[in-house]
């Protein structure tokens, strides 16, 4: 059989680059959207990317964007897909109510956008890709726990209700068109990758530069909330499962392990000797004008039919994000000792 293609949108982002390494590690060929933006920043591609002009390589980039249709249709023509991967979104929860629109425009309208540009594509060519959505477990809001395939939506903000929206155009270009596609139904996923400005991440580098005497305090909002926390390795694998499946259908991922914010905390200043209670305060500024409390998956239908199973649990999740997060905090503290010294 040939080598697949697959293209990814939201190459950049934490998913993105696990999943271009993922694809590449099984022989695909990919090509990775990219928005354009002032500083040419692709580090999480670093290890996997190089310039075209300088060889041959299976990772090539190009520019597009959910906002703008026309690229999107250029895209699939050009690279003519068999797999598409539709990650890329404005992910962040508590900016949606600050960016209400670009949210709805982007991580709801975007997705139908690009549907639309496959299922023009489809008929034109008669190939149809098959597609996965980056669906997300916001979309059950306030519905309680445990949460899967059959529990109802209640979003309780701009970036569920988009996600919500983009969910149900998915299913229904699976149902109106026959097309293969899929929704990913992920709860959250964090590494040593993740955005610095997600509650997860924000603890480790904190507590990296506090044990390396950067930093003394930590301003965090809600520490009660509960979230199903993996690893995103482990999650980009059940992306791919789900596009290898005979018929599309959508799927909850999820450890089935809840933990608060404060159980986050413990384990990962405990594992510096630091106790958290004396850097972390709460402040209403980082407050969401709803909140999702209670978030934990029963990712039961995954496991039975994808075969899927998480393997790194919420200890070594933890654990490999502050070792990253140390060993740059004290990078950082060795390079600023350097200009102290020289200057
Ligand atoms: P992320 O790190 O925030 O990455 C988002 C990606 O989308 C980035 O590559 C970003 O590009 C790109 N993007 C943003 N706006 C775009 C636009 N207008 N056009 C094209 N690309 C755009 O998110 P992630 O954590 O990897 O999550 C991947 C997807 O899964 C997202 O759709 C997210 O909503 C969804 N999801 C995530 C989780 C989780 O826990 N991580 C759980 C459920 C669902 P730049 O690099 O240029 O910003
Ligand atoms: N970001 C952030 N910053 N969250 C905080 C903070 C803070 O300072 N303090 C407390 N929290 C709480 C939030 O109120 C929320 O209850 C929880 O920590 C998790 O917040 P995030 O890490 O921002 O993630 P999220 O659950 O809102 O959204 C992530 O997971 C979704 C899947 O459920 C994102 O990755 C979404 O894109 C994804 O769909």
């Amino acid at each position: 059989m040939s080598q697949k293609k697959a293209v990814i949108t939201g190459i950049t982002g934490q998913d993105g680059s696990y999943l271009a390494e993922f694809l590449l590690a099984k022989g695909y060929e990919v090509c990775g959207m990219v928005r354009r933006s002032s500083s040419v920043t692709k580090t999480r591609l670093e290890s996997i990317y190089q310039d075209p002009t300088l060889g041959n390589t299976k990772l090539l980039l190009e520019y597009g964007d959910l906002a703008d249709g026309l690229s999107l249709r250029r895209l699939l023509t050009k690279v003519q897909p068999d797999e598409i991967y539709n990650l890329a979104a404005q992910s962040h929860v508590r900016i949606s109510f600050d960016q209400v629109e670009y949210t709805a425009d982007v991580t709801g309208t975007g997705v139908l956008r690009l549907l639309e540009a496959m299922r023009d594509y489809a008929e034109t060519t008669g190939k149809a890709p098959r597609f996965y959505q980056a669906s997300s477990s916001e979309m059950f809001g306030s519905s309680p726990p445990p949460q899967s395939e059959c529990t109802p939506f209640h979003p309780r903000s701009p970036y569920g209700v988009a996600k919500v929206s983009a969910f149900w155009n998915t299913v229904n270009h699976r149902e109106a068109y026959g097309l293969h596609c899929s929704n990913g139904i992920l709860f959250n996923h964090e590494s040593e990758r993740r955005g610095e400005n997600f509650v997860t991440r924000k603890i480790t580098r904190a507590a990296g530069r506090i044990k390396a005497g950067l930093q003394n305090k930590l301003v965090l909002g809600n520490l009660d909330a509960k979230r199903d926390w993996g690893h995103a390795r482990d999650f980009v694998e059940a992306m791919w499962l789900m596009l290898q499946q005979e018929k599309p259908d959508d799927y909850v991922v999820a450890t089935g392990e809840a933990h608060s914010i404060r159980e986050f905390l413990d384990e990962a200043f405990g594992l510096l000797g630091l106790d958290w209670h004396r850097y972390v305060t709460s402040d209403p500024y980082y407050y969401r004008a709803a909140e999702v409390d209670h978030l934990l998956g029963d990712s039961g239908k995954a496991r039975k039919q994808l075969g899927w199973t998480p393997k790194i649990s919420f200890k070594e999740l933890v654990k490999r994000m502050v070792e990253y997060d140390l060993d740059l905090a004290e990078r950082e503290a060795h390079a600023l000792n350097y200009t102290k010294a020289r200057s």
